[in-house]
């Protein structure tokens, strides 16, 4: 018998159907993602990013930031999303940025790969209320390094995400801790076990799919699954975890409406139809949030609807032709 349970929902992600038609009719994007610095600590295989060396050089100041988290909620914008391009903590500009949405009454969520959460960092984190969604790839700390490529990576990760737990990120009922999945090779036997786990303890499971960008396509082969182990894993999240299917527009890298209602900012300030596609729609130092926003490139795409049968995100199939196209 299939045990049915409720996908934890991550506070600042929960997007309603009905949110999101109102404020496609009223023209208004709900959430901001912004890239902060490129320095990482970790080298992971499958990184889509150009992640590593900082470049702070290019990249926007503190006043700049805030100036378009400003803008941003002019526009209707609810979230600030604070993604990357490497590892947000070690971006100095992190905290006193997130405190600026706070100021502003914008929700936070950040990713990291939670190697360098302490035990006060957490504390800080639960103190801002904001959101942490964590790379946590496979429970096994060999798996965990080969995908990190950093040895003793794994111990410094889940001591990490311990903190956040002990800070009880997960105890609220819209959970404010998220866990990554990434389904690949290394881990397509523990990705229905690592989804289990999080809906067990509310902690929401955002499962993506391999965007083929990046380190990723150097890695093309060590990651990518076999067609019959990738229907094989599908037919089976489909069947322990139904609700996920219909929740997650990316659960298959499947049709997904995420730039309708998103701005996406590089650190040097260009804004992209989507972080999975390097098209870039403007310039926030040359232009405010609001022209772009309304720029031809980016109203054709929110006026074009999202097909339901598309069976690959756009995004994704951009990514993967180029990249199969190199190999
Ligand atoms: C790019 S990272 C940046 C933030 C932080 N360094 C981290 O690892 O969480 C944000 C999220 O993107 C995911 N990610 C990285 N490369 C990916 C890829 N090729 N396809 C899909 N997701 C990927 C990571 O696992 C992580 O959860
Ligand atoms: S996925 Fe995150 S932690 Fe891993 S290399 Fe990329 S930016 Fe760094």
């Amino acid at each position: 018998m299939i045990k049915m349970s409720k996908i934890p929902i991550l506070k600042g992600l929960e997007r309603t159907e009905k949110e999101k038609r109102e404020a496609l009719g009223r023209n208004q994007p709900l959430l901001l993602s912004l890239y902060l610095d490129t320095a990482c600590n970790l080298d992971c295989i499958f990184c889509f990013l150009d992640s590593k060396k900082s470049h702070r050089n290019e990249q926007l100041s503190l006043e700049e930031y805030k100036d378009l988290i400003q803008q941003s909620k002019e526009l209707g914008v609810r979230s600030t999303l604070f993604f990357g391009a490497g590892e947000p903590l070690l971006d100095k500009k992190l905290f006193p940025l997130i405190e600026y949405s706070n100021e502003l009454g914008l929700y936070s969520v950040m990713f990291t790969n939670a190697s360098l959460v302490t035990r006060e960092i957490a504390e800080r984190i639960k103190d801002l209320d904001l959101s942490v969604v964590t790379s946590i790839k496979s429970r096994n700390p060999q798996t965990l390094e080969e995908l990190t490529n950093v040895k003793g990576s794994a111990e410094k990760i889940y001591t990490g995400f311990q903190h956040l737990l002990d800070a009880g990120l997960n105890e609220t009922k819209s959970t404010r801790l998220g866990v990554d999945i990434l389904i690949c090779k290394q881990v397509y036997d523990e990705v229905p076990e690592l989804i289990r786990y999080c809906i067990d303890n509310n902690i929401y499971p955002m499962v993506e799919s391999l965007l083929w960008r990046g380190r990723a396509i150097n890695n093309h082969d060590r990651l990518e699954l076999g067609d019959k182990q990738k229907q094989k894993l599908s037919e089976r999240l489909r069947t322990e975890f139904p609700e996920l299917a219909g929740e997650r527009a990316y659960f298959d890298g499947s049709a997904c409406d995420i730039d309708h209602y998103t701005l996406f900012v590089n650190y040097n300030g260009d804004v992209w139809h989507c972080f999975s596609r390097d098209i870039i729609a403007g310039n926030t130092r040359s232009e405010r949030l609001e022209e772009i926003w309304n720029s031809p490139s980016l109203r054709n795409l929110r006026e074009k609807s999202v097909d339901p049968s598309c069976d690959l995100c756009p995004g994704r199939r951009y990514n993967l032709e180029k990249c199969l196209h190199r190999k």
